[in-house]
């Protein structure tokens, strides 16, 4: 039996296709190389020291996606990273963003039920919560449209996928709704590397380190939080990368609609993590209070414990060791080394 990974030569998609490697599951992965380099590729074979199917695809292309399927009757389960991901991008082209994430995964659904295929983890986000009542979410609260064209897709999708149950009893998904994944693998090969201007926090924080941005703007600190600045759960994308491992497991077993928040459980404001990243790397970030950001939220951290009790999964990776990885990965990309 394979799994079928769409995104796979992306941030999250790649560190989840090591865990998988290495515990020995066939893997076949398809990405369109919008977000990604090809090099990726060769590198999780590095670090694995295993193989595995790749096909240069893009979700939306049903013809090609169904040859994938025919080619590789023993799939069995699909990871869903393949997404366009960027909150500000997707209020400027809307229509790009509802297309590739939205019409690429009904394609990819319809394609999964052509085959028979009908087990599927779908990389969701904290997104769907908006701004919650209480700062610590658990999957029992409602979902609401957030404020951009990016995380509708999400809230999208999932209801999608919802509805693909309520028809079809036999179907087995997991939406993962991961809150914000940083750090990198071990080996310093792979990790985040966006293209342009970093929107997220910590690979602008990297970018400063290195020297190829001057300094971070912390988007706000008046918010009522311990220091002014925006509190989030940062988790290790090594760490999230094992929860998809044991949704595999657990899909194996039941069929449903299973909901899991991928977080740790721990706080950090904004000027915690640039200092856990100064003291974890010893180097100097030069930051500047700049106005808040507009859509953001002021707290919003995962209550993990579903995962915990239903999967057997827990973070195990603290702030230090995410602030060293994404470091070393940086320094790695940035230099050209790898
Ligand atoms: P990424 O951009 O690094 O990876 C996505 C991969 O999908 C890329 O390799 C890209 O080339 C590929 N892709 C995009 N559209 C495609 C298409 N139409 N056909 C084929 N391939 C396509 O992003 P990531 O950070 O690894 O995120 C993976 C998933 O997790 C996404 O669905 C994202 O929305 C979700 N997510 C990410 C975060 C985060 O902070 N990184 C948080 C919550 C959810
Ligand atoms: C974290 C904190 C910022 C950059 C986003 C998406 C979410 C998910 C994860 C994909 C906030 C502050 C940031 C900077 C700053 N993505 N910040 N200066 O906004 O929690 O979540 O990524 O699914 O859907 O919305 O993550 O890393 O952008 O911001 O002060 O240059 O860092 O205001 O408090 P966010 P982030």
């Amino acid at each position: 039996m394979s799994i079928l990974v769409t995104g796979g030569a992306g941030y999250i998609g790649s560190h989840t296709v090591v865990e998988l490697l290495n515990r020995g599951e066939e893997v076949v992965i398809v990405d369109n190389f919008c977000n990604s380099k090809p090099v990726m590729l060769e590198r999780i074979k590095e670090i694995t020291n295993k193989d595995f199917k790749f096909y240069e695809a893009d979700i939306l292309d049903k013809n090609k996606l169904d040859a994938i399927f025919e080619e590789n009757p023993d799939i069995e389960l699909v990871i869903h990273f393949a997404a366009l991901k960027a909150v500000g991008e997707s209020t400027k082209k809307p229509l790009e963003y509802y297309y590739n994430n939205v019409t690429g995964s009904i394609v990819l659904l319809e394609t999964m039920k052509k085959h028979n295929c009908k087990k599927i983890i779908f990389s969701s986000s904290a997104t769907v919560y908006g701004n919650p009542k209480e700062p610590r979410i658990t999957e029992e609260f409602p979902t609401t449209r957030p404020t951009n064209p990016y995380g509708t897709t999400k809230l999208m999708i999932e209801e999608i996928l919802e509805d693909v149950y309520s028809a079809d009893n036999e179907w087995s998904i997991a939406l993962l709704r991961y809150f914000n994944p940083i750090g990198a693998h071990k080996s310093g090969k792979i990790g985040e590397n966006p293209n342009g201007i970093p929107n997220n926090l910590m690979p602008y924080i990297a970018q400063v380190a290195y020297g190829k941005l001057d300094h971070l703007n912390v988007f706000g600190n008046d918010y009522d939080t311990v220091d002014g600045t925006g509190v989030r759960d940062y988790i290790h994308v090594v760490d999230l990368a094992k929860g998809h491992i044991k949704a595999i497991d657990k899909l194996r077993e039941n069929k449903g609609v299973l909901i899991y928040n991928l977080g740790t459980g721990h706080p950090y404001s904004v000027l915690e993590i640039v200092n856990a990243f100064e003291k974890a790397n010893n180097i100097k970030i030069k930051y500047e209070i700049a106005p808040r950001r507009p859509g953001d939220i002021a707290i919003c951290y995962a209550d993990p414990s579903k995962a915990e009790r239903e999967l057997g999964w827990k973070a195990e990776y603290g702030i230090e060791e995410m602030c060293k990885d994404s470091w070393t990965y940086t320094q790695n990309e940035l230099s050209g080394r790898l």
